[in-house]
């Protein structure tokens, strides 16, 4: 009898000794077969943790590439190469090199939704997760932060002491969530807790009784009274929730898709395991002067 994806999946993984890191927005039968589920922060503690050889990464381009940064002699697999984060390709590094010309005394600290070479211009990196606690832990009073102009704003209204450089970046996926759906569903669903994620347009958050990474949505509703939640960040975590918390109900946004989280698919994740590719290649160099801010905010936990 021919053996279902899955198995084949299964089998690969021994044979190879992989393990499989997937994110909370990915496609549910892909969330089902991995071996962790997180967010940014959470998967690049587990890729740092891990005795596998190889690690098959069900996320995005910057999420694979931080992997591969923290685990250079590992084989870190993106089963399909095309999966990018459009925010991280909104900055380079030759204009973040001029950015830091013009503001000498400022630190810079990168989103880890960035690329490596921009991370090699970085003081320190930060997720969603950590982000306030790592700008106040910096000496320097101004920061320059880069890319995700929401985040910064976020961060910048938490941590008022700061001057905020913040570049125009934003994630499409979130910074589109309309305030007249949110409004519709508080209307539909007056008794819900409306959780939204830092990448939101500031008047979104305002709204919010919380805004968390999305590892933070996932601790906050297992130790919430409430029973229903507006879940303000991509779609891909409803099915986490739900999973997760039966007897409780979580309210989506209708256009809150993230088209290159989506793209990763059971087939893919199989073809990578067979071939071995499509692998994360990075130089020595970018590598090397990538890690040292990776390093320092993992050395924050
Ligand atoms: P989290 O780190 O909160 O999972 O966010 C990642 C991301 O890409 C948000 O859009
Ligand atoms: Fe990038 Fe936004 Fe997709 Fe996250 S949801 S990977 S920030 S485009």
């Amino acid at each position: 009898m021919e053996k279902s994806v899955v198995q084949q999946i299964e089998k690969l993984k021994k044979t190879h000794n992989a393990v499989i890191l997937a994110h909370n927005y990915q496609r549910p039968e892909v969330q089902d077969i991995a071996d962790f589920v997180g967010d940014s922060l959470d998967l690049s503690l587990k890729a740092t943790k891990t005795e596998a050889n190889v690690i098959v990464f069900c996320g995005v381009d910057f999420m694979a590439e931080a992997a591969k940064i923290l685990n250079p002699e590992k084989t870190v697999l993106l089963p399909d190469k095309t999966a990018n984060c459009p925010m991280a390709e909104m900055v380079d590094a030759e204009s973040l090199g001029w950015l830091k010309k013009e503001h000498p005394d400022g630190e810079v600290v990168a989103y880890i939704n960035t690329t490596a070479d921009v991370k090699a211009l970085a003081d320190i990196c930060c997720t969603s997760a950590n982000g306030v606690k790592i700008v106040k832990s910096r000496a320097s009073k101004k920061i320059i932060f880069v890319p995700d102009r929401n985040l910064g704003l976020y961060i910048q209204s938490q941590v008022p002491k700061k001057e905020m450089i913040l570049w125009p970046g934003v994630c499409r996926t979130h910074h589109d969530i309309k305030k007249e759906e949110i409004l519709l569903l508080k209307q539909q669903h007056p008794e819900a807790e409306l959780l939204v994620h830092p990448e939101c347009q500031p008047d979104i958050i305002k709204l919010a009784d919380h805004a968390f990474s999305t590892n933070g949505m996932v601790d906050h509703v297992k130790t919430s009274p409430k029973k229903e939640f507006i879940i303000g960040t991509e779609q891909g975590l409803c099915y986490r929730l739900e999973k997760e918390n039966p007897g409780k109900k979580f309210y989506p946004i209708s256009t809150a898709i993230c088209p290159n989280m989506k793209k990763t698919t059971l087939e893919k994740v199989l073809k990578s395991l067979q071939t071995l590719e499509p692998k994360i290649h990075l130089s020595d160099e970018i590598m090397r002067r990538a890690r040292i801010p990776l390093q320092r905010m993992m050395d924050m936990k």
